[in-house]
């Protein structure tokens, strides 16, 4: 499916949920990389055959979704990410290593998403989204009720999962209190070694990293369809 056929129409007035999309001035072989290598992994089109379909929002510098991809070829990885400078490390790691199942835009999610159809996602990703933690910030964070019941419950499998890792403990109450919120999504947690182990094949993120080092704890909260 060509996304020309979509019309990115979504008028809803969004208060910004990332910082700076370029954080500072693109080297030669940088600017190089996106003049030469972002065309041929911007999501252009929709695979429409029978693989199964991943989406990362907020992919930051790529280390996730390019794993990801490596090790599943048969399934479809698509990413989204505003920050060029993450766009461009992602294109980066893609020069050395080709991966024809992983596709990306620089576009907010919250528009983007419009152009998957619904019931397509088997995952989605979100991972160590920006946790914004003064009171007068709250209002960027990207998950809340709304995002979750109007923005990602359509594009979800019946089946599906919504993934998301935090270390930030405000957050961590806050995104729960949203899904209990959520009269489309449950969390089924049973027991703290569901939320606080990551799975074998796990790929730490660079935030991931970052927060263990500091010695705070991510944790991982699973939620599908109610
Ligand atoms: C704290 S970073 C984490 C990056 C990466 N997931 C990691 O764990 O290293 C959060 C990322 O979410 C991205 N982001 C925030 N709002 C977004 C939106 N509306 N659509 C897509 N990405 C978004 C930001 O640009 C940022 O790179």
């Amino acid at each position: 499916m060509s996304l020309e056929s979509k019309n990115l129409d979504y008028n809803q007035k969004l208060i910004r949920s990332f910082g700076r999309v370029k954080s500072r001035k693109l080297s030669n072989n940088k600017n190089f990389l996106l003049e030469n290598f972002y065309n041929s992994y911007k999501i252009s089109s929709i695979d429409n055959s029978n693989s199964k379909n991943f989406l990362e929002i907020g992919f930051g510098f790529g280390d996730f979704i390019f794993g990801k991809a490596k090790q599943n070829p048969d399934a479809n990885f698509y990413g989204c990410e505003p920050h060029i400078n993450g766009i461009v490390n992602l294109l980066g790691m893609l020069e050395k290593q080709p991966l024809p199942n992983l596709k990306i835009t620089n576009q907010d999610i919250r528009i983007f998403i419009n152009n998957f159809p619904d019931n397509f996602f088997e995952k989605i990703f979100i991972l160590f989204p920006d946790p914004w933690p003064k009171y007068k910030h709250f209002k960027r964070r990207l998950i809340d009720k709304n995002f979750l019941d109007k923005i990602i419950f359509p594009k979800l499998t019946e089946s599906g999962k919504v993934i998301i890792a935090t270390d930030h403990d405000s957050y961590k109450t806050w995104i729960l209190s949203h899904i209990l919120q959520s009269s489309k999504f449950k969390w089924p947690a049973t027991s703290k070694e569901s939320w606080q182990n990551f799975p074998r094949d796990w790929i730490e993120t660079k935030y991931q990293k970052k927060a263990i080092l500091e010695g705070r704890e991510p944790i991982l909260i699973e939620i599908e369809k109610s």
